[in-house]
């Protein structure tokens, strides 16, 4: 009999009781669920609406039920309608006349919003753990490919040199940003929409500051029809996963890039990639290419979740139980992405000389040559014409910039002199990047060091 059944004069049916359930998923919030409950309780009772008895009744099923679930000997009742009900009927079970006192000026309208809070404000704590061993892994990485010069590309076309290091950071960077957001998202998640009841709060003089604090909240929700019907933190906590995906996912591409034989950057662990059932001689990089393709279902998790809540009036409705499942998918899908991705990475080859090998063919210094003759004096725009016409040269002549005689320089323009060498050494183009943000040795460093000194924060 459901705990609603007074209106009803017939049982619900069957198909109907397990397409309304969501039990089969909403029953990951149990511990939320209960430490929402306690503070509710220790409220009521501080408030003297029910009494010291009645508390400690509930006090004592309540955390007698964490346990048994925790070990396994409470199990869920697939007919129960959710957790809230689920957890609400055993404690009656136990103690008939305290239990049913338990939610007394509640609704599981504030209930819900209360736990699922609760439920995104521990998950961000382990996301956030997950991605600073990320951040960490690349600085860790990073500290030793200062020197390890690659092309830089746009267009995917070789642009200009930098190193490793300095791509992976860029990748630092990304995650450090998810780790700043998923911080500022946390402000609204962790507040307490509890007393909002089922959309009006409630006669009774319930204390909701003194619930917020109890559970570690930074404030309550002041509207009770916003407490009970803002889903905004799901959203934009969906939504930084989907962008931790998206990070991911561009990353992948170029892992995998990366491992075929047409750049051999880097080679995988064995134990990071997988086989051909017919082609003996493949290595495929499919936890990157599983990592690129999972980043689109997480997107459409978020678009799920908009789409939900777009067209609900105030208060709430039963669409929102369909907040969950998305919501849950997001956050496991990137649960499951982070620490592989980061063992990959961790223990993954790196070829510098194939690196360096790239970087030596396409005129990736031919910006520093233009350089060159504009520090002698030259218009930058006559410099980038000259140097241009110096490239066309070389490729017909399958030559470098490096390889031509002075003599040949000389051809092109009289500026040039013995010191152009040194100017279009990759080395050089490096490492007279001194300006902040760029990929010299020097400058790297200490971004490496700013990021490590602000994950430790985390
Ligand atoms: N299982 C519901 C959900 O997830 C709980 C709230 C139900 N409230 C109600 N009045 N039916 O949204």
């Amino acid at each position: 009999m459901a705990l609603w059944a007074g209106r009803f004069s017939k049982e619900i049916n069957e198909d109907v009781n397990a397409f309304n359930s969501s039990l089969s998923f909403d029953c990951r919030m149990y511990k939320q669920d209960i430490r929402g409950s306690l503070a509710h309780a220790k409220m009521l009772m501080k408030q003297k609406i029910i009494d010291e008895q009645a508390y400690n009744e509930i006090y004592k099923g309540l955390n007698d039920i964490l346990h048994e679930i925790e070990e396994g000997k409470l199990l869920f009742d697939p007919n129960a309608e959710d957790i809230h009900m689920f957890i609400e009927a055993e404690l009656t079970k136990r103690y008939p006349v305290s239990g049913k006192k338990l939610h007394t000026g509640r609704s599981r309208n504030d209930q819900v919003a209360l736990d699922l809070r609760l439920y995104v404000h521990d998950e961000i704590k382990e996301l956030q753990s997950l991605l600073k061993d990320m951040v960490l892994t690349l600085t860790k990485i990073s500290s030793q490919h200062l020197e390890t010069i690659m092309p830089g590309y746009t267009h995917l076309q070789r642009a200009q040199p930098i190193t490793f290091a300095h791509h992976l950071m860029a990748y630092a960077s990304m995650f450090l940003r998810d780790m700043d957001r998923l911080k500022d998202i946390d402000k609204r998640v962790n507040v307490s929409p509890l007393g909002s009841g089922a959309l009006a709060t409630t006669t009774y003089p319930l204390d909701r500051h003194f619930v917020a604090e109890e559970l570690g909240m930074n404030d309550i929700m002041y509207n009770s029809l916003d407490g009970v019907s803002d889903r905004d933190y799901a959203i934009e906590c969906a939504n930084a996963l989907a962008l931790i995906m998206m990070h991911l996912s561009r990353f992948s591409e170029e892992i995998i890039l990366w491992c075929s034989w047409e750049f051999k950057f880097i080679e995988l662990d064995d134990a990071f990639a997988t086989g051909s059932s017919i082609m003996p001689q493949k290595k495929n990089p499919d936890i990157a290419e599983l990592v690129r393709g999972k980043s689109a279902r997480v997107i459409g998790d978020v678009s799920t979740l908009l789409t939900m809540m777009k067209g609900l009036p105030l208060a709430y409705n039963k669409d929102m139980q369909e907040d969950k499942e998305n919501l849950f998918d997001a956050i496991d899908q990137v649960k499951l992405c982070l620490p592989v991705f980061t063992e990959m990475l961790d223990t993954m080859n790196v070829n510098k000389e194939k690196m360096r090998e790239a970087a030596a063919r396409g005129f990736i210094n031919a910006t520093d040559c233009a350089d060159y003759l504009t520090k002698k004096g030259l218009a930058f725009r006559d410099a980038y014409k000259i140097t241009g016409q110096l490239v066309a040269y070389c490729i017909e002549n399958n030559e470098t910039l490096e390889s031509l005689s002075l003599d040949t320089y000389k051809k092109f323009h009289n500026m040039f002199e013995e010191d152009v060498y040194n100017a279009v050494a990759l080395e050089t183009c490096l490492n007279s990047r001194q300006v902040v943000g760029g990929p010299s040795s020097k400058v790297e460093k200490e971004n490496i060091e700013r990021i490590e000194k602000k994950v430790s924060d985390y």
